[in-house]
C-alpha cells in the first residue's frame, strides 16, 4: 500500500522550512506520496477556519502529517477559537495524539552552542516522552472564583486514570527498547512524578510500576522512578545519564523545554505526537512561525528536516532512511552549514543543499 505524507506548511517560515524537508523526503523516500493541505492563518484566510473538516479528514487518512508552523501578528485580533493556534490544538485532539516525543540531541558540531559545557552535552541523545492530552492542563474543575470576602481563588485539578498512564508507559517502553541504551545511569525508562506530595503523582508511579510488572518486564528494559524536581536538577548536572524520560503533561512540558536548551538553537528541535500504533502521527518543529524572519530565506530548516526524520522512523517504518537523514544533518553541520540562529549566514535553501549533498 502506498504511504502518504500530508504536508501542512502553515504560516510564516512554515512553508520555507517544509519546502526543504520535502526535498529531503523526495530523495530518501521517492515512493512516498506527498499531499498538501491548509492549517492555521492561511486556512482561516481562505476558508474562515484554522482547521477545516477536509484537512482533518485528509490527516486521518494519511500515514503521517508534517506540519510547519502556525500563527503570526496578522491574526492577533481573531477570536480565540478561530486563531491559527486553535488549528494546532484541534488537529492534535482530532488525531488523539496522546504521546509527545521530544528528542534532545546534541550534534557534536553544535556542542559549544549549548547552555552547558561541551563535555556535559557532546553526544547527548535523550528522548522525553510526555503525556499530551491529560493531567492538570485538562482536569476538571478548573477556574478562577471570587470568594465572599473578595479573595480571588484560582484552581486546577491534576488527574490521571490507569488507562491514560498505561498507554503512555507502553509508548515509552517501545521507544526505549528500540534505542537499547540500558547501560546509562538511568538508562531505559526513567518515569518522573511528584509521588511524595501529589496523589495523582503517586498513582502515576504505582501504575507505571504495575503495567511494567504485569506486561513490560520481559522486554528487558530497565525502569527507574525519579521525582520531577530531582530530574530537573540531574538534567543539567548529568544529562547523558538519561535515555527515555517518561513524564506527565505538566512535568513533560517543563522538562522538555529545559532539555531543549542543552542542544543549541530552537531552529534544530523536532517533535512527534503519536496516537495508537497504526494511526497517523503528527510531526512538527518545536519553533513557531518566526514572523521576524519570515519570507527572508533565513530560517533554519533542520527542525523540519529532523521532524521528517521522526516521521520516517515512527510512522513510516523507514528506519534506514531516518538514520541516513540524521547522519546527513550531522555531517552538514560538521562541514559548517549554519543559518543565522547558529551564528552563520547560510540561507534556508543552502541548508537544504548541504543536507542533500550528504544523502
Ligand atoms: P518562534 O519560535 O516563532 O520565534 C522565536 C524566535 O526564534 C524568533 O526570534 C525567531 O526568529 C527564532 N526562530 C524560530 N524558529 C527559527 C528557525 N527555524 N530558524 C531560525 N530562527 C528561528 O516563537 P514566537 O516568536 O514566540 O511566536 C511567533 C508565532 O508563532 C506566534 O504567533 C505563536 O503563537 C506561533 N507559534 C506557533 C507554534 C507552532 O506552530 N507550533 C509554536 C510556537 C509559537
Ligand atoms: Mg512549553
Amino acid at each position: 500500500m502506498t504511504q502518504t505524507l500530508l504536508l501542512l506548511p502553515g504560516d510564516g517560515i512554515g512553508p520555507e522550512v517544509i519546502e526543504q524537508a520535502v526535498r529531503v523526503a523526495e530523495k530518501v523516500a521517492p515512493d512516498l506520496a506527498l499531499e498538501e493541505g491548509l492549517i492555521g492563518g492561511i486556512s482561516y484566510d481562505q476558508l474562515g477556519t484554522p482547521l477545516s473538516d477536509e484537512t482533518l479528514e485528509k490527516a486521518k487518512a494519511s500515514s503521517a502529517v508534517l506540519l510547519g508552523a502556525v500563527g503570526g501578528p496578522k491574526w492577533s485580533d481573531v477570536a480565540r477559537d478561530k486563531r491559527p493556534e486553535a488549528g494546532l490544538l484541534n488537529i492534535r485532539k482530532g488525531l488523539d495524539t496522546y504521546a509527545n516525543l521530544r528528542p534532545a540531541l546534541c550534534f557534536s558540531a553544535l556542542a559549544d552552542a549549548s547552555a552547558l559545557k561541551r563535555e556535559l552535552v557532546e553526544g547527548l541523545d535523550i528522548m522525553i516522552v510526555r503525556e499530551l492530552v491529560g493531567g492538570v492542563y485538562f482536569g476538571q474543575p478548573k477556574g478562577i472564583e471570587t470568594l465572599p470576602d473578595g479573595t480571588r481563588r484560582g484552581f486546577d485539578n491534576a488527574e490521571y486514570t490507569t488507562p491514560e498512564i498505561h498507554r503512555i508507559t507502553r509508548v515509552a517502553f517501545d521507544i526505549a527498547k528500540g534505542r537499547g541504551n540500558y547501560d546509562r545511569k538511568w538508562g531505559g525508562v526513567c518515569s518522573v512524578e511528584k509521588s511524595n506530595v501529589m496523589d495523582s503523582g503517586l498513582l502515576w508511579k504505582e501504575e507505571v510500576q504495575a503495567i511494567y510488572d504485569a506486561e513490560l518486564k520481559d522486554m528487558g528494559v530497565p525502569l527507574h522512578h525519579m521525582l520531577a524536581d530531582a530530574c530537573a536538577m540531574q538534567l543539567v548536572r548529568e544529562p547523558k545519564g538519561f535515555d527515555v524520560i517518561l513524564a506527565d503533561n505538566l512535568f513533560g512540558d517543563i522538562l522538555s523545554d529545559e532539555a531543549s536548551m542543552l542542544t543549541g538553537s530552537i531552529g534544530m528541535l523536532p517533535s512527534a505526537s503519536l496516537s495508537d500504533a497504526g494511526k497517523p502521527g503528527l510531526y512538527e518543529p518545536v519553533h513557531g512561525s518566526a514572523p521576524d524572519i519570515a519570507g527572508q530565506g533565513k530560517a533554519n530548516p533542520f527542525a523540519a528536516i529532523l521532524s521528517l526524520e521522526m516521521a520516517l522512523r515512527w510512522s513510516l517504518g523507514r528506519i534506514e532512511a531516518a538514520d541516513e537523514v540524521t547522519r546527513a544533518v550531522s555531517t552538514a553541520l560538521e562541514k559548517g552549514a549554519r543559518t543565522g540562529d547558529l551564528g552563520g549566514d547560510f540561507t534556508t535553501a543552502q541548508m537544504g543543499d548541504a543536507v542533500l549533498a550528504e544523502l
